[in-house]
């Protein structure tokens, strides 16, 4: 039998126990995505809290390119030695820090008309009312280096490994999606073809970081979406591609991808009834981790331990990770390891997000 709470690794690196805190946009960097005291208070009580390992909010890899307001950067070298300041301070308290790499692409509202947004293909976002800038080889290249070179930092930071965030909507996960992908060159089409910059990426991160760096990624299930977005099938696909090139753990999320149109009716491939309320994409994941030989790890609506135990012991599934109820509890690990059926303030009611910090409504002055 598998236990929530024992020591595991992931190519090398050693977690006390099966909880990572999903990243988690704290929105508390400065405007250029550099840290703040602020921000590594956040992390301090994270790791005093219990997670395993922490995967930070997502850090944009393209100076330019920055898709949201006071997330963290990790676009040159100026933040190798300010990160090491918050590596040192996660192992002290005996945690593992992961860096999230991201490139937003059209889903953004931050200062939209002051930049270039590259995209697969020039496709308008409704509600945003970006179209992007198509990328050209050359864009693409240089992307695929800045994710490469972002790893590179994150090495020399301390950090215990980089996540590709290749989900929600972001980049990434656009380049997956027909609706948003109508190239006709070999970044486009095929599911294999679609899947070649997040090739592309991991291989050059691996080259640049070598084979004993942790090298994880973000991927949803599905868009939800039909054919016009990024199906199940194709995410099972790529998921044993990532695995042949060498992948360290898959983090499996879902949700359609934003502001494409909706399908007039249910995917067949998302069943509805299939998800419940709690560990909402555990049916996916443990297909998945049973296609694959490489670490999965669960995330959305993870909130109770049986549950949680019950999907760990019933399936390949190694790994839990949690981002609301951290926010509202960042010892909620170190309960859980007291009081099994110790209940989550959080409700996932989403309030979390605020302009002055993303911090959980209860927390609020
Ligand atoms: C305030 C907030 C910020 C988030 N920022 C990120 C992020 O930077 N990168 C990411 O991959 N997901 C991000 N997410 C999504 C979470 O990682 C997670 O996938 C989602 O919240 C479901 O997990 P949960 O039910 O445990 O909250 C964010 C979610 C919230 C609520």
């Amino acid at each position: 039998m598998k236990e929530l709470f024992e020591k595991t690794s992931i190519n090398g690196l050693e977690l006390k126990n099966r909880f990572i805190r999903s990243a988690t946009w704290e929105r508390m960097a400065d405007d250029k995505g550099h840290l703040t005291d602020r921000l590594l208070n956040v992390y301090e009580k994270l790791a005093d809290g219990g997670a395993a390992a922490i995967i930070t909010g997502y850090a944009f890899v393209v100076e330019d390119e920055q898709p949201n307001a006071r997330m963290m950067g990790i676009y040159n070298d100026s933040f190798i030695d300010e990160y090491k300041r918050l590596t040192d301070t996660v192992h002290k308290r005996g945690s593992k820090i992961i860096l999230q790499t991201v490139y937003g692409g059209s889903f953004t509202w931050y200062k939209t008309g002051e930049r270039v947004i590259w995209g697969p293909s020039a496709v308008t976002n409704k509600v945003s009312n970006v179209t992007p800038k198509e990328m050209t080889l050359e864009d693409i290249k240089m992307l695929i280096e800045a994710f490469g070179d972002a790893a590179l930092r994150a090495k020399k930071s301390g950090f215990d490994g980089v996540e590709i965030h290749g989900a929600h909507s972001y980049l990434l996960n656009m380049f997956l999606a027909p609706f948003f992908n109508i190239r006709e060159d070999q970044y486009g089409g095929s599911a294999e073809n679609r899947a070649r910059i997040i090739y592309d990426i991991y291989d050059n991160a691996r080259a640049k970081v070598g084979k004993e760096f942790p090298i994880l990624i973000k991927l949803n299930c599905s868009d939800f979406m039909g054919d016009k977005g990024f199906t199940f099938a194709d995410c099972k696909e790529i998921c044993r591609n990532l695995a042949a090139r060498g992948i360290d753990a898959i983090e499996i999320s879902g949700g359609p991808v934003f502001r494409a149109p909706k399908p007039e009716k249910d995917p067949s491939d998302f069943p509805v009834e299939r998800i419940g309320k709690e560990s909402y994409f555990a049916a996916y994941a443990k297909e998945i981790a049973g296609a694959v030989d490489v670490p999965v790890i669960l995330v959305g609506g993870n909130r109770s331990v049986e549950i949680m135990e019950n999907i760990l012991n019933d399936s390949a599934i190694e790994y839990f990770s949690i981002a609301r109820p951290l926010l509202s509890e960042p010892d909620l690990i170190n309960k859980w390891s007291k009081d099994k059926s110790c209940k989550p303030r959080c409700v996932s009611c989403n309030k979390c997000f605020d302009e002055n910090g993303n911090i959980c409504v209860l927390e609020r002055e």
